[in-house]
Order: C-alpha cells, then structure tokens, then sequence
C-alpha cells in the first residue's frame, strides 16, 4: 500500500457535518484536498463546507446505494476523481438486544454503505492505481460496546468489510484504513444514555475529534491500516485473542460495575 499525496486531491467525507467527520473534512481541506463534506441533510453539510476553503457540502443517506451512487457522481462531476473516501458516517444504536429498526439502520450505516462506497469509488481507483479509503469503525467493531448488540455487531461487519477491501484492493494502489476509537466527544457521545456514558468513561479516556482526525492522517501518511487513538485498544485486543473466557468474565465484571444492558433490550 501506498501513502497518498493530499495536496490537491479530492476527498469525500460522510457523516461530515459533526463530530469526528468534520474534523477530518478540515484537516483534509488543511492538506491542500478539496473536500466534499456529505451528510443526511444538505444544510448542515454545506455549513462545514463554507469553512473549509474550495469545499461543497451535499445531501446523502449512505445506506441507500442509489443515493451514494448519485452522490459519488455529482463530486466527480464537480471536483473530479475521488482519490480519498472517508466512510464515516455512523448513528447510535440500541440499549440492549435492541429492536429490529435498530438493527436495520445500523446494519444499513455501517455495513451496506460501506459496501456501496467500495462499489462506486474503487473500481475507479483501482484503474487509476491510486486512492485511500477509511473506514470509520470503532473499538466495538475489535471488542464489544456493552450496552448496544446492534452497535457491536454491525461494527465487527465494519472491521470485516475494511479487512476484506484491504486483502481484495490493497495491490491495486489503493490504501485502506480502518478507525477503531473508544469514546470521542461528539454529539453522538455527549447526546447519548447515562449508561452508555459509563461504559466509555469506565473504558478509559475520552478524546477530541481533532486528535482522532490527526490519527486518520498520519495513518494515511503512513499507509498503515488499522488507526488506533485509544493505543490501550491494541492491549484489550490482545487480551481477547489471547484467553476468550478470561476476556468475557473480564468483561462481566466491567458490565455489573457501569449497570447492566441485557434486561433493555426486546
Ligand atoms: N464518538 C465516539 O465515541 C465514537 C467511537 C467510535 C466510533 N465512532 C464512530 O465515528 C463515526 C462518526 O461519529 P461521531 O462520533 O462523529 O458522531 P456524530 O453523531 O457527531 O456524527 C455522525 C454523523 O453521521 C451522520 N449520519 C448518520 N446517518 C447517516 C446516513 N444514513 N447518511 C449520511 N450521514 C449520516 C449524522 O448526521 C452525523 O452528522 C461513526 O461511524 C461512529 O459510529 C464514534
């Protein structure tokens, strides 16, 4: 894999319009990329463009492929080639078991619209020899988010999908990375339920969206794939791979301290 030049490439990033999205809409736009920041709803989006100089703002649901495809077609026509795709955007799921239209929308978010990310943009690169996809996980996807299965399910489909594109695409010139965070202070964060809040506090620190933004470029420097900002994510992992029973009482123990999810779910 190879470290992609950011000074005049153009760059997607979805879930643009907050959090950990818009600061990596910034950072690329610091680069010298000219970014295309996409959200659910135009106004917003367009909102994080006017600060990010060269920058468009544009309306899409990632979870619906036809929308990604016009989507994906309205930036080449504006900006040219996409050379990076940032797949960030994710929603909040659960508490619990959680019901099956918490499971649809986040399988939709963080399974399919990466699927139909890699459709419209990879083949492309792929012909060109050149591009970066990110794929916005989370330390869930790696180990568990306690109080949600549709988050912690869906986001190992995350890590899976980025592993497979990386095995499958990884020789064609394209980079792939894959961003795995505990807990950033967004709006996804700061918004959610109190135990949700306990979990990530009792996980370890929380972190700005700048210094997770920072991550994601110098793993695309670097053209490293897995982006950690939580470094003690990499011991945990460790941990699970190395004993599953130990790692899973562990993780019991952890459960009946922060208060326990299993009983809200349907
Ligand atoms: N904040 C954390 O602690 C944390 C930890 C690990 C992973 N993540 C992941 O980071 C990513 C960014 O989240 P964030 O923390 O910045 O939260 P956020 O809520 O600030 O940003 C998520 C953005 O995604 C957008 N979005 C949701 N569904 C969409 C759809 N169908 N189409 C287009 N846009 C859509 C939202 O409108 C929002 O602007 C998500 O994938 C999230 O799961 C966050």
């Amino acid at each position: 894999m190879t470290a992609i030049d950011l000074d005049g490439a153009v760059a997607v990033v979805t879930g643009g319009a907050g959090g950990i999205g818009e600061q990596l809409a910034a950072r690329l736009g610091g680069e010298g990329a000219r970014v295309a920041v996409v959200d659910l709803h135009e106004g917003p989006a367009q909102q994080v463009a006017s600060r990010i100089p060269g920058a468009i703002g544009l309306a899409c649901d990632v979870g619906d492929a036809s929308s990604v495809a016009s989507m994906v077609a309205s930036v080449e026509a504006q900006l040219g080639p996409i050379d990076v795709y940032c797949s960030n955007a994710g929603v909040a799921t659960g508490p619990g078991l959680g019901d099956d239209a918490s499971w649809e929308a986040a399988w939709r978010v963080h399974a399919m619209a990466h699927v139909y990310a890699a459709r419209a943009v990879l083949p492309g690169m792929a012909e060109r020899g050149r591009g970066a996809m990110v794929v916005t996980a989370s330390a869930a996807g790696l180990l568990m988010m306690m109080q949600s299965a549709p988050y912690t399910v869906t986001k190992h489909a995350s890590v899976a999908i980025a592993e497979w594109l990386a095995v499958n695409y990884g020789d064609s010139g394209i980079s792939l990375h894959c961003l795995c965070p505990q807990g950033v202070r967004t709006p996804m964060v700061t918004g959610g339920d109190g135990a949700s809040q306990a979990e990530l506090n009792a996980s370890g620190q929380i972190i700005e969206p700048s210094v997770v933004a920072d991550e994601v470029l110098a793993a695309l420097r670097d053209g490293r794939f897995l982006v950690l900002p939580h470094p003690q994510v990499h011991d945990y992992e460790q941990a699970k791979v190395a004993d599953r029973d130990r790692w899973l009482a562990g993780m019991r123990r952890l459960l009946s301290r922060v208060g326990g999810s299993r009983g809200s779910g349907t």
